[in-house]
């Protein structure tokens, strides 16, 4: 089972982009499933329920999202009732939406994809490794792979939470930041890893916001509107290929293009 997981997509420009770019993506890697951080798709903040579906249409099959998923009020009925869409497992109950769903292929191997937020300099939520203990016997009754999308501010949080996990689940990825690392590999129990997989959206900017914006505020460290930065776009990511038998990773790879 070969995974693409996609970097958070930032406004219009990471989600034109994506739709250029992966359907060929897929045919090239031969994806079967692909996985992609929602949460600044819509204008650089949150989801809407037009641009879900623009996502889902270009080739997406299940959204992941983070912090700035409730930024658009709109988008919390999609989070009740679509079961492609999923937020952070750890917001306190209540909070709109799931926080994990199984997804099935075409020879019935289930991967549970589950969304995770750290909790350094980011939102005191519940404890991401603590949920994730709780939840796992399910996960595992219920899927073949699990995949964690773990969406975190702090390298150190990522990397405990990879080992953490290692053995236990199939492949952890990070987002947040928008920002690619370089430290993809496969822990010693057989879980792929890597702290960032980046963002798919303008490269000239600042985390795609225009760089001027980010500048100014950093200058006068006051509030500005931010827009999206244009130019070139990054689509980032990473791939897995996984076995559904052993639920292990034997092969991760970076994915770094960009369109002019
Ligand atoms: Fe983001
Ligand atoms: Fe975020």
């Amino acid at each position: 089972m070969r995974v693409l997981a996609i970097g958070d997509i930032v406004g219009k420009p990471g989600r034109q982009a994506l739709s250029k770019v992966l359907p060929e993506l897929k045919k090239e890697l031969m994806v079967d499933l692909v996985v992609a951080n929602g949460e600044n798709a819509a204008g650089g903040f949150g989801l809407t329920i037009p641009v879900a579906q623009e996502i889902w249409t270009s080739g997406v099959d299940i959204i992941t999202s983070g912090n700035h998923i409730w930024k658009k009020r709109e988008i919390y009925p999609l989070l009740d009732g679509e079961k492609h869409l999923i937020r952070p497992a750890n917001y306190p109950p209540g909070a709109p939406g799931r926080g994990w769903t199984i997804w099935q292929s075409n020879d019935n191997i289930r991967v549970a994809v589950v969304n995770l937020a750290g909790r350094t300099f980011l939102e005191t939520l519940d404890c991401p490794f603590r949920l994730i203990d709780t939840l796992l016997s399910e996960l595992r009754q219920q899927s073949d792979i699990i995949i964690i999308d773990f969406h975190a501010e702090a390298t150190s949080e990522k990397i405990a939470f990879g080992w953490y996990m290692d053995g236990r689940a199939s492949l952890v990825f990070g987002t947040h930041t928008h920002v690619q690392t370089a430290d993809e590999r496969i822990l010693p129990q057989g879980t792929g890893y890597i702290t960032d997989v980046g963002m798919t959206g303008p490269r000239d900017g600042v985390l795609g916001v225009d760089r001027d914006i980010i500048i100014q505020r950093f200058i006068s460290q006051l509030p500005n509107r931010f827009t999206l930065a244009t130019g070139d776009v990054d689509i980032m990511g990473v791939w897995a290929d996984i076995d559904p038998l052993t639920g292990r990773t034997f092969h991760i790879e970076r994915l770094y293009r960009t369109l002019t």
